[in-house]
């Protein structure tokens, strides 16, 4: 099958689109033929050996949405021909036309929309999800501020919150500001030219997606009690205590059974994932220039196969 790989760490050059043996799925599994497999900034960050030094060769990519094409032993809840998305593990790889994950990891895909938007979903949609949701607790009526707002998470963040009823700041640069607006944040910030503790304070909830300045600068505009949710930073120690606060840094569980209830906010047509790029597997090196940017609005996707009739 065809495949991207890495058989080094290093720049996008090290992106190599080539023949791979098909994989096979093991006790508990499914293999899936993959149309669509989504880019994350994770991506280029295991390509630049940042996230450590895993074994190589390797298959990039963590996103798919495809066809259950066959099952391993044991009991496993999907059928061949099911149309399903997955979280896969960074040990399988999704820049591939087949790969193995556990069931646990998979779920239908939406009905509403096709291969491309649900392979944007995984783990994006689970950050922004476990962020708000199983991690601060976001509530219905609480405010929430979310940085990074237009990037991959913060698009699926600001929806979740909205579709939650929660009252939605987000922050981005002055290109993405009636964008977001559009997608349900009720006060958008400019942060090249605003400073977000200038104008708000008292939040229940921030989800910081970008780090740095932007993270240290978050702790005052929380509420007594309130929660900092970072997918990036990691919490000083004693930092939340003395600001009063509580905070966590994310890291996300490849889950079937939320991706199955993100499936059905999808379906209610309260939230869409937005993609605004879609480039072919081969072109996975345009694919991390692009993501390394940090400036990409809502997801890129790599088309890899062709879908059902
Ligand atoms: N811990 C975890 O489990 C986990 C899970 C998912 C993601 N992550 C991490 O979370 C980060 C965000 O992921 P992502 O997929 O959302 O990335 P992304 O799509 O690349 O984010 C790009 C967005 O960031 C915005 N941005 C850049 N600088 C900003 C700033 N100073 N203030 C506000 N917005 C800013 C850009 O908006 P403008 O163009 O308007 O500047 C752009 O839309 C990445 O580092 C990723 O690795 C971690």
């Amino acid at each position: 099958m065809k495949a991207v790989r890495i058989h080094e760490f290093g720049g996008p050059e090290v992106l190599k689109y080539e023949d791979v043996p098909e994989p096979h799925p093991g006790q508990g599994e499914i293999r899936i033929r993959v149309i669509a497999a989504g880019v994350n900034p994770m991506d280029w960050k295991i390509r630049k050996g940042l996230v450590g030094k895993m074994p190589l060769p390797m298959i990039m990519g963590l996103d798919v949405a495809g066809v259950v094409d066959s099952l391993g032993q044991g009991e496993v809840p999907f059928r061949p021909g099911e149309e399903v998305y997955a979280k896969v593990s960074i040990e399988e790889g999704g820049y591939a036309e087949y790969t193995v994950v556990n069931s646990m990891q998979v779920a239908r895909k939406p009905e509403s929309i096709g291969f491309i938007e649900s392979a944007a979903i995984p783990t994006a949609g689970l950050a922004a999800w476990q962020a708000l949701f199983d991690i601060a607790g976001l509530e219905k009526g609480q405010s929430v501020l979310i940085h990074g707002a237009a990037g991959g998470v913060g698009t699926f963040a600001v929806q979740f919150a909205r579709w939650k009823g929660a009252f939605v700041t987000a922050t981005a640069s002055g290109t993405n500001l009636e964008f977001l607006k559009s997608i349900g944040a009720n006060v958008v910030i400019n942060y090249t030219n605003q400073r977000f503790e200038d104008i708000i304070s008292n939040m229940d909830v921030v989800l910081d997606t970008v780090g740095g300045d932007t993270f240290d600068r978050s702790w005052r505009v929380l509420k007594p009690g309130g929660f900092l949710v970072s997918t990036v930073a990691s919490i000083p120690e004693g930092a939340a205590e003395k600001h009063g606060v509580r905070a966590q840094t994310l890291v996300t569980r490849a889950d079937g059974k939320e991706l199955a209830q993100i499936a059905e906010v999808i379906d209610e047509m309260q939230v869409k994932p937005v993609v605004t790029t879609i480039l072919s597997l081969s072109d996975a090196q345009k694919a991390h220039e692009l993501s390394e940017s940090r400036h990409m609005r809502g997801k890129i996707v790599l088309l890899v196969g062709e879908g059902p009739e």
